[in-house]
């Protein structure tokens, strides 16, 4: 017989399946869901600090992280697990040390027939060079030949370079397309001049294609056309410095394709990604 008494045990029976089949208990359904203020699984960082965080960029690329915060900080996490050397600063601010030499120089004499180059004896540092082979065979296919003209520079054949350049330029003028001994990216054995090494090798075949494509294979034009007050250089289409894959598309989806904005951005803050990256490991996430 059915009484008041069942009618309503039989709702409150209702009411209760309900509740345990959209996954909360009677009790948790008033109490505030839980939720992880995380932006990213692998970062300890809430909104508000990865703003903080990307504060010192460019207006653009606090944009873009606003839009794609998960996606930045998957970037980040790639390019931090990637050598450091492949992201240091270097420039007229941010000297290399005179005796800081790459240990793992190797002459390009030893990739004949993968790497085309117009000096055998000249050196890279060995971590770019599976990817600069990818990239020449990547051209080649497409009918680009990528002849390399100079790659690494000791301290003191910068100096020398330097010095030949300003004797016939005078230091301001040569202090625009010659770094410096200590600030050239050459010391690091990753940076890489194709040659000629001429302003017309942005309209050549060589220059359009690495505009292009040379991203994909981890390398990164430094000093880009209408940056001269940021880099401090004049533009060089010819200069490419390898940062690794994930960080070449970082630059590219987050700082316009600025290398110096990013390499700026990762030296400001480096440090405090990792912290925020080694907490979260810290906190059993
Ligand atoms: N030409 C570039 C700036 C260098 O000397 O490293
Ligand atoms: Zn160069």
């Amino acid at each position: 017989m059915t009484t008041v008494r069942s009618v309503l045990l039989a709702s409150a029976g209702v009411v209760l399946l309900a509740l345990l089949l959209a996954g909360c208990g009677p009790e948790r359904a008033t109490a505030t869901p839980a939720v992880d203020a995380s932006v990213h699984q692998e970062f300890s960082l809430t909104h508000d600090e990865l703003a903080d965080l990307v504060s010192v960029t460019p207006a653009p690329t606090r944009s873009r992280v606003a839009e794609d915060p998960g996606g930045f900080l998957s970037l980040v996490r790639d390019v931090l697990a990637a050598p450091a050397e492949l992201i240091v600063l270097v420039d007229k601010n941010n000297p290399l040390p005179a005796t800081y030499a790459p240990d793992d120089l190797v002459p390009l004499s030893e990739f004949a027939g993968r790497i085309g180059y117009a000096v055998g004896e000249r050196e890279i540092s060995r971590i770019i060079a599976a990817d600069l082979i990818d990239m020449a065979a990547a051209a080649r296919r497409e009918g680009v030949e990528l002849i390399v003209q100079s790659a690494y520079r000791s301290y003191e054949y910068q100096a020398q370079l330097f010095t030949a350049y300003a004797a016939r330029h005078g230091e301001v003028a040569a202090s625009m397309f010659s770094a410096r001994p200590g600030r050239s990216q050459h010391q690091l054995g990753t940076a890489v001049d194709f040659a000629p090494i001429a302003r017309e090798f942005a309209d050549m075949p060589a220059g359009r294609w690495l505009a292009e494509h040379a991203w994909r294979f981890g390398f990164s034009l430094s000093y880009p056309e209408g940056y001269e007050e940021v880099t401090g250089y004049i533009y060089e289409p010819w200069h490419f410095r390898y940062v690794g894959r994930a960080a070449a598309r970082l630059e590219r989806e987050f700082f316009a394709g600025v290398q110096q904005h990013m390499l700026e951005f990762l030296h400001a803050r480096g440090d405090l990604l990792r912290d925020a990256a080694t907490a979260r490991i810290g906190n059993g996430a």
